[in-house]
């Protein structure tokens, strides 16, 4: 069920310069959500930006939840300007998230720069004795969010932190030490290079993966047809808004 409601920013958290971590408050838009989920918001009152901006569960705790956004534009800028208090009409929880039905020893999460966003989430629902292995990648070291995040590993592409290249190269290597044993499965989130790089890795090594994927959007909820991905199905294309974001890697042409 989605739904359409107020929700009041309650904490904000600069992490650097251009990363930020909103938290808002809202029973509605947490009860039902789950990780790979996202909500759409509407982040002005005038007419500008039209559109609302999509943003992926980071976290949920209880009735609040939180979103990590880079600026990148006029509607982050604007999320960034809130102030603790103010209130954002927002739609959610939108999508298909990640699947949980299959059995594995360790969980590898690969985030390219704030694609990490939905994993602290995703932490919570991968239980037991399941390990998890976390492999950030960024552009530098400005760029890298540890955000509750776990045994991580990082690669910067001017190696200003951690391995320097980039982070499927840095899972590779550990791959081919033999690091991550038993039966695994794959998440992963980032860039579209950072997906291909990852899609051929993952038939390489015959693993389980999936990922969240982006596309500009606008209803957020599959009305408007705007958010199209290219898949193996008989149909060609899916929606990302509502057949996604998460998708198994292999039923998608990146
Ligand atoms: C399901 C989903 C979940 C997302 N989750 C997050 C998240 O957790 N954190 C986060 O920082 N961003 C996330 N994004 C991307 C986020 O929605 C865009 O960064 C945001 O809409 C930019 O809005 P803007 O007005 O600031 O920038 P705009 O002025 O709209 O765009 C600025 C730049 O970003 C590019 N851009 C805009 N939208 C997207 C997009 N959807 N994918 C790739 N590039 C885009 C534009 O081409 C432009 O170059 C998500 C997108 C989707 C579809
Ligand atoms: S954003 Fe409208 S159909 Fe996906």
């Amino acid at each position: 069920m989605m739904y359409q409601t107020q929700a009041e920013v309650i904490d904000k958290k600069v992490l650097t310069d251009q990363i930020i971590l909103l938290t808002f408050r809202s029973k509605l838009l947490t009860e039902e959500s789950k990780p790979g989920q996202f909500v759409n918001i509407r982040v002005s009152e005038t007419c500008y930006p039209y559109l609302r901006r999509p943003f992926s569960y980071c976290d949920v705790v209880g009735d609040t939840f939180k979103i990590l956004f880079t600026i990148s534009g006029q509607g982050t800028k604007a999320l960034a300007n809130a102030n603790i208090g103010s209130k954002f009409d927002i739609i959610g929880p939108l999508g298909k998230g990640f699947s949980f039905d299959e059995n594995f020893d360790s969980a590898i999460f690969v985030g390219g720069g704030l694609g990490i966003a939905p994993f602290p989430f995703l932490s919570k629902y991968i239980s037991g004795n399941k390990k998890i292995f976390t492999y950030i990648g960024a552009k530098n070291k400005d760029y890298v969010v540890t955000y509750g995040l776990e045994n991580i590993k990082i690669a910067t592409d001017d190696g200003s932190l951690g391995y320097k290249g980039n982070v499927v190269e840095l899972l590779k290597n550990d791959f081919q030490k033999n690091l991550i044993k038993g039966s695994i499965k794959v998440f992963g989130c980032g860039p579209t290079p950072m997906l291909r790089a990852l899609k051929l890795f993952c038939e390489e090594y015959n693993l389980n993966c999936e990922v969240s994927t982006e596309a500009a959007m606008a209803c957020g909820f599959g009305i408007c047809q705007g958010c199209p991905i290219e898949t193996f199905n008989s149909n060609g294309y899916k929606l990302v808004c509502k057949d996604g974001p998460v998708f198994n890697i292999k039923d998608i042409i990146l």
